[in-house]
């Protein structure tokens, strides 16, 4: 093992052991090279007569660059577009993410957690997730509605067993007792076992309440605090997207952080859909830990880690794109424009949920509980999602999402609000066709 690599190992476990056991083998093996990065690291203090280091090109003290990109964006430095971004992303947008996350959830104000890592969006995070802590048997615990992705991401990349429970609870809320059994089942022995939660969720568009949440953390701190080494990663792809009074609304982090020393969190969020920049590629890693040992240098340790996982992979995440999204975030009209949008999508969701209550389709469907995000779901009733989907593709060139069984998922997000009951409408049309 590479001296650097046994020197974080060194680091973490004179802090949290813990940590240690959770890595995967190939977690334990990474580190973050004494290379290049560094070298041009010290020569940019240092080498005020000719910087002849990093592997980019400069003209007249800045990036060189091609006019006719440059010309498309207007108003941005050269030197903030075209040269790598860091490893673990710019500095300063690393920080005005923070400023944001403390902002959103108070609860994190008086929590010593890592420095957000930026990252080439959620998938990317989820993906360095599986690489620093996901090793192939390692069990995953699901609730029965996820973001299929996660089965490519951690199933077939990294050879985890994924294991569910169910979503929803008879009562319609969020099955915090499924959560809890299934801990109770897959953490035996002081075994690692990854915990992921996703809310406000994609598939069912439903975020927990604030009972659910302290419910939530409650069934992770007592398992951890039971012997349970537990890496709890939170997907919060679609935060800030709520729509009814009575939801949690901070990150799960702010509860979970500096709580025991088996309780590793991993907080995955970022400007993708909250920001609607799918494109550019914009997430954030950011670690919450608990135990006596020296925090800070755990946190010091799992970032080199992260940053040698993605050095080692694509490198760094675009530069364009962090400047962008730096730049929406310092505006004095980032707050205002983002809320107009929310209220577009709040609006969208609201009409669905109006348009549902027609009582006629209580013999197409049921309605899984909904209350945030883009998404809301549908269980057919005595149809298939798939034969449904194809069905109103041909005949009303409709297009869903059949998520596995009889359930099919609506994106409303995509359906301007005078167009939802067309949409359930055409739905319902589709289903009674099939039925008879
Ligand atoms: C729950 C969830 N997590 C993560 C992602 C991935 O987001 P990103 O585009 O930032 O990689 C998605 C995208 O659909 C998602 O639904």
């Amino acid at each position: 093992m590479n001296p650097l690599a046994q020197h974080l190992n060194e680091q973490i476990r004179a802090n949290n052991p813990h940590v240690v056991e959770m890595l995967s083998p190939f977690g334990r093996r990474l580190f973050f090279p004494k290379g290049i990065l560094s070298q041009s690291a010290e020569a940019k203090e240092k080498a005020f007569r000719f910087n002849a280091t990093i592997g980019i090109a400069l003209e007249k003290g800045e990036a060189m660059h091609l006019a006719c990109i440059q010309d498309m964006l207007k108003g941005l430095r050269p030197d903030d577009v075209f040269p790598y971004a860091p490893a673990a992303g710019k500095p300063a947008l690393r920080d005005k993410w923070r400023e944001k996350q403390l902002a959103e959830s108070p609860s994190l104000q008086d929590k010593q957690i890592g420095r957000p890592i930026a990252t080439n969006a959620l998938t990317h995070g989820l993906t360095l997730v599986g690489d620093l802590f996901v090793e192939e048997g390692d069990t995953v615990l699901l609730p029965d509605k996820f973001w299929g992705n996660y089965r490519l991401i951690l199933e077939v990349r990294k050879q985890a067993r994924i294991v569910t429970y169910p979503f929803y609870s008879a009562s319609g809320g969020f099955d915090v007792q499924g959560l809890e059994k299934g801990i109770e089942e897959q953490a035996t022995g002081g075994k690692k076992l990854i915990v992921l939660l996703n809310f406000p969720n994609n598939p069912t568009g439903y975020s927990i309440t604030c009972e659910e949440a302290e419910a939530i953390c409650r069934v992770l701190i007592e398992a951890a605090r039971k012997g349970a080494r537990l890496v709890v990663v939170l997907d919060e792809a679609y935060y800030g997207l709520f729509y009814a009074d009575n939801l949690f609304r901070e990150s799960l982090l702010g509860m979970l952080a500096n709580q025991d020393e088996r309780l590793l969190v991993v907080k995955l969020d970022g400007a993708t859909k909250e920001e609607f920049v799918w494109g550019f590629r914009v997430g954030f890693l950011t670690f919450g830990l608990g135990g006596q040992g020296d925090l800070g240098a755990v946190y010091e340790a799992l970032e080199k880690k992260t940053m040698g996982a993605i050095r080692g992979s694509i490198s760094n995440s675009p530069h364009l794109s962090q400047t962008l999204v730096l730049k929406a975030l310092e505006s004095s009209e980032f707050r205002s424009q983002q809320a107009e949008k929310f209220a577009l999508l709040e609006a969208r969701a609201r009409k669905v949920m109006q348009v549902l209550e027609n009582p006629k389709y209580a013999e197409a469907w049921t309605v899984y509980p909904f209350n945030a995000g883009y998404f809301m779901c549908l269980a057919i009733k005595g149809v298939e999602g798939e034969t449904l989907r194809k069905h109103l593709l041909d005949a009303y060139g409709v297009g869903l999402i059949a998520t596995g069984g009889n359930d099919v998922r609506v994106a409303f997000s995509c359906i301007e609000e005078e167009d939802v009951e067309e949409l359930f409408e055409l739905i319902y049309r589709g289903v009674m066709d099939l039925k008879s």
